[in-house]
């Protein structure tokens, strides 16, 4: 057993019911675990100690929606878009050749590099779904290489149609609710689907997800990004953890939401990146509806793999304070992934910690694309620290 004191703590955000925030505290790790949450003069005895000078401690944040196994680049893409040229899912099937022509080991070393950006910007969690293989083969590969990096992965063979269903997407979704299932539903824990504006309709996404619940996948809508549309709906019928987007919502979108367990995840990085209007997060909070943030990370509509960034982008154009766009960057992200091990500072929990150079939290969204992750710690090992 080895565990380890941090003590001088200016202020530690827990998210937990019982400690809420603390000033000047101290906790000890226990291996991978938090084993203890206290005042510095009650600090138990520990294998070793590291002094935080006043620093800041959140929990990591939980990024709940990642799409980080492909290959390829679309900056042409970016830059034709930030001319004028709209977003369209269409750009997707770029990177679904790429990454069926990239080998395993280049899928596996691009997403770790991916993951070790992340890491350092304090993400302690990530989900990773499939979605550029769109064959039973690829999709395969894909889910391969994302369960050698996270626990929470995602089944999207539902992304588009690939071009050789083109004339015949009734037949593409037989392929994704039959054989390439049965090859990917070992590896995954969920599954997903892109119900939206040039992907699939209400009919596909029911059948697409009552399969995967048959095979015990839990389930996840990328729902009403591009238009409004049925997926929020389908969503929460479907007892969905999460619908991601929700860009384009009705009153009554948000009241089923409100009245469900499903979390409605916020990717403003995507609108960021597709100049699109953001999502009204102020609404659905006020209306009572557990909301998350995530990256979306992936390289046609956000490719940026910093939560930081989306929380300034959920403060200064979403109506989110601070305090509710860093909960939802963790709690929210753990809700909407079903854990409660992650995302909260509490004994028991996950020891996955961020150090922050900064009095407090609030400093995220007001020093935006300032580096002020000092310090991760993952499962209790500590994995980037500039202390
Ligand atoms: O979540 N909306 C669908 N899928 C991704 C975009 C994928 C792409 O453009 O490559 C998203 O934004
Ligand atoms: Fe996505």
């Amino acid at each position: 057993m080895t565990s380890t004191a941090l003590t001088g703590i200016g202020l530690l955000v827990t998210h937990d019911p019982e400690f809420g925030e603390l000033r000047d505290a101290a906790l000890i790790i226990d291996e991978d675990r938090i084993a203890w949450i206290g005042q510095p003069a009650d600090v138990p005895a520990a294998d070793d100690a590291t002094d935080l000078d006043g620093r800041c401690v959140i929990p990591g944040f939980v990024d709940s929606h990642t799409h980080l196994v492909f290959a390829g680049d679309r900056a042409p893409e970016f830059e034709a878009r930030m001319a004028g040229q709209p977003y369209t899912a269409g750009g997707i099937q770029s990177t679904v050749a790429a990454t069926r022509a990239a080998s395993d080991d280049e899928l596996t070393a691009h997403a770790a590099t991916l993951l070790a950006e992340m890491l350092a910007s304090g993400t302690t969690t990530t989900e990773i779904k499939t979605g550029y293989g769109l064959s039973t083969v690829d999709e395969q590969r894909s889910a391969q290489v994302a369960a050698r990096l996270s626990d929470d992965v995602t089944f999207l063979g539902a992304h588009v149609v690939p071009p050789e269903y083109a004339d015949r997407p009734e037949d593409y979704v037989a392929l994704v609710t039959g054989p390439m299932l049965d090859a990917c539903a070992p590896h995954c824990r969920w599954i997903d689907v892109f119900c939206d504006r040039g992907a699939f309709d209400a009919d596909q996404v029911r059948a697409i997800l009552t399969a995967g619940a048959a095979r015990g996948l839990g389930l996840r809508v990328h729902a009403n990004q591009l238009a409004h549309g049925p997926g929020v709906q389908l969503a929460v019928e479907l007892g969905a953890a999460s619908a991601d987007h929700c860009t384009h919502l009705s009153d009554a979108d948000v009241q089923a939401l409100a009245g469900s367990a499903t979390v409605a995840t916020l990717l403003p990085g995507a609108e960021f990146s597709t100049r699109s209007p953001y999502p009204d997060a102020r609404l659905l909070l006020d209306a009572g509806v557990t909301v998350a943030l995530a990256t979306d990370c992936n390289p046609g509509s956000s490719y940026t793999s910093n939560m930081a960034f989306c929380i300034a982008l959920a403060v200064r154009e979403m109506g989110m304070t601070p305090a509710e766009a860093l909960w939802a960057a963790s709690a929210g992200g753990a809700r909407a992934l079903r854990r409660d091990d992650v995302g909260v500072i509490a004994v028991g929990a996950r020891a996955d910690l961020v150090a922050l150079r900064a009095p407090s939290p609030v400093h995220l969204a007001y020093r935006p694309g300032v580096p002020l992750v000092e310090a991760t710690w993952k499962d209790g090992q500590p994995i980037s620290a500039r202390l």
